[in-house]
C-alpha cells in the first residue's frame, strides 16, 4: 500500500490529519499531556529530564574513577539509561553522522528505496514503521539499518549515495565501537567482574569477554521522524527494549525519546554532542538482572523533523549470553535462560511488535 513507502514520502503531499493507519488504540496513544498544550513542542523545558551523567574525564582519572563507577552502576540499576560526556569522539565525526543521515533521508524516494529489504539478514535495510511487514498500526518513522561488521564484507553493500556516506559511516562505526568497549570495561568493573582477557568462560569459551566484544556485532540504525500533524495520536517508535549489551544513541536537538521510569514516561533532554547509552536485554541477562533493560519509545511533534542514530552492540551473533557465574549464588539465583541472536530473531518474527518483550521470554 501507499504507507509502505514511509512517512517522509507521505508528508511530501501536505497532510493535515494523521491517516488511520498510524492512529494508535486510545490506551497506547501518548495523548495531549505528553505532547504539551500548544502541541508545538514535543514537551516543555520543565518536563524534560536530564539523564544521570557519566563523565569519561572522571573514568580516566584514577582518583575519580571509583566514584564515576558508582554513578554508572546506579544509573544502570535505577534508569537503565545514562548520558556520556567527555567521551573523546571528535565533534566532526558526530556532526558528520547526523549530517550524512539528514542528506540520506533528503534524497528522492527512489534513491532511498534501492535499499528496501524485508530480509532481516541483509547488511542494509531501508524501511518504515517498526516492522512494516507485521505492524497493524504503523509508526511515524523511516529508518536505515546498516550492519557494521565484518566491515570489509559489508561495506560494499552500504549506500553509495550521498557519495561520502560509506566513509562517514565507517568512521562513526569505528569510533562508537571503541567507545562501547571502554564503557563495557567500566561496566564489568562496576559489576565487580574480572577485567579484560582473563579467559573466563562465562560467555564464549575461547578468549576473554572483552575479546568477544571486540569481535562482536554492531548495527547502526538511523531514524528519521518527519513533523506529524497530530502527534498525540501516534508514536515515532512503540515501547520496546533493545536486544544487545549497550546501545549508543545520538540525537539531534529535538526531544522525542521517552523512557519508562517507575510508572511514568519521561522525555529525555537532548545534550548536543553527547551520547545517550542504554542497557540492552543481553546486559540485563549477563548481569543476572542487576542492570535493567528499560522500555523506551519515541514521540513525534508537529513542527520539526527529528533525526537520531542508534548503534547497537553485542557479542558475535553465534555466541550465547548467560548470567555471569560470579553474579549467581544462593542469595542471587539465576534469573534468566541462556540466549543467542538466533533466538532473538525467531522471537521477533513470531509475535506482534507491541506485545514484544524478548526479555520476558528468557526468564
Ligand atoms: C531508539 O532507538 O529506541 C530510540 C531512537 C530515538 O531516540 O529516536
Ligand atoms: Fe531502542
Amino acid at each position: 500500500s501507499q504507507f509502505q513507502k514511509g512517512v517522509k514520502h507521505l508528508c511530501e503531499k501536505a497532510i493535515s490529519r494523521v491517516p488511520g493507519k498510524y492512529i494508535l488504540p486510545v490506551h497506547e496513544r501518548p495523548g495531549r499531556a505528553a505532547i504539551g498544550n500548544d502541541a508545538a513542542r514535543v514537551d516543555e523545558g520543565r518536563k524534560l529530564m536530564s539523564l544521570p551523567m557519566v563523565d569519561f574525564a572522571e573514568l580516566r582519572s584514577s582518583s575519580d574513577r571509583p566514584r564515576a563507577l558508582k554513578s554508572l552502576a546506579e544509573a544502570c540499576e535505577q534508569y537503565g539509561f545514562f548520558q556520556v560526556v567527555n567521551h573523546g569522539i571528535p565533534e566532526e565525526v558526530i556532526g558528520g553522522m547526523i549530517d550524512a543521515s539528514t542528506r540520506f533521508f533528503g534524497q528522492p524516494y527512489e534513491e532511498r528505496a534501492r535499499y528496501m529489504s524485508s530480509d532481516m539478514t541483509s547488511p542494509v535495510r531501508y524501511g518504515t514503521s517498526f516492522n512494516q511487514s507485521k505492524d497493524k498500526v504503523f509508526c511515524w518513522r523511516d529508518f536505515l539499518k546498516i550492519t557494521c561488521e565484518p566491515m570489509p564484507q559489508v561495506l560494499p553493500h552500504w549506500p553509495s549515495s550521498p557519495p561520502d556516506m560509506r566513509n562517514v559511516v565507517a568512521l562513526y562505526a569505528k569510533e562508537t565501537k571503541c567507545l562501547f568497549l571502554k564503557i563495557m570495561e567500566a561496566i564489568l568493573e562496576s559489576l565487580g567482574l574480572p577485567l579484560p582477557a582473563t579467559g573466563r568462560g562465562s560467555v564464549c569459551e575461547d578468549g576473554g569477554i572483552m575479546t568477544q566484544f571486540e569481535e562482536g556485532s554492531q548495527l547502526m540504525v538511523s531514524n528519521f521522524y518527519p513533523p506529524c500533524p497530530e502527534p498525540e495520536l501516534t508514536l515515532g517508535m512503540p515501547p520496546h527494549s533493545d536486544y544487545g549489551f549497550l546501545t549508543l544513541l545520538l540525537q539531534d536537538r529535538v526531544p522525542g525519546l521517552q523512557i519508562l521510569h517507575g510508572d511514568n514516561w519521561v522525555t529525555v533532554k537532548p545534550i548536543l554532542g553527547s551520547f545517550v547509552v542504554n542497557v540492552g536485554d543481553h546486559l540485563e541477562i549477563f548481569s543476572n538482572g542487576r542492570y535493567k533493560s528499560v522500555l523506551h519509545r519515541v514521540l513525534v511533534n508537529s513542527t520539526e523533523s527529528r533525526i537520531s542514530v542508534a548503534t547497537l552492540h553485542s557479542l558475535p551473533k553465534e555466541c550465547t549470553v548467560s548470567p555471569a557465574p560470579e553474579l549467581v549464588d544462593e542469595a542471587n539465583p539465576r534469573r534468566y535462560m541462556d540466549t543467542d541472536f538466533a533466538s532473538f530473531l525467531a522471537y521477533i518474527s513470531s509475535c506482534e511488535p507491541k506485545k514484544k518483550n524478548f526479555l520476558e521470554s528468557r526468564k
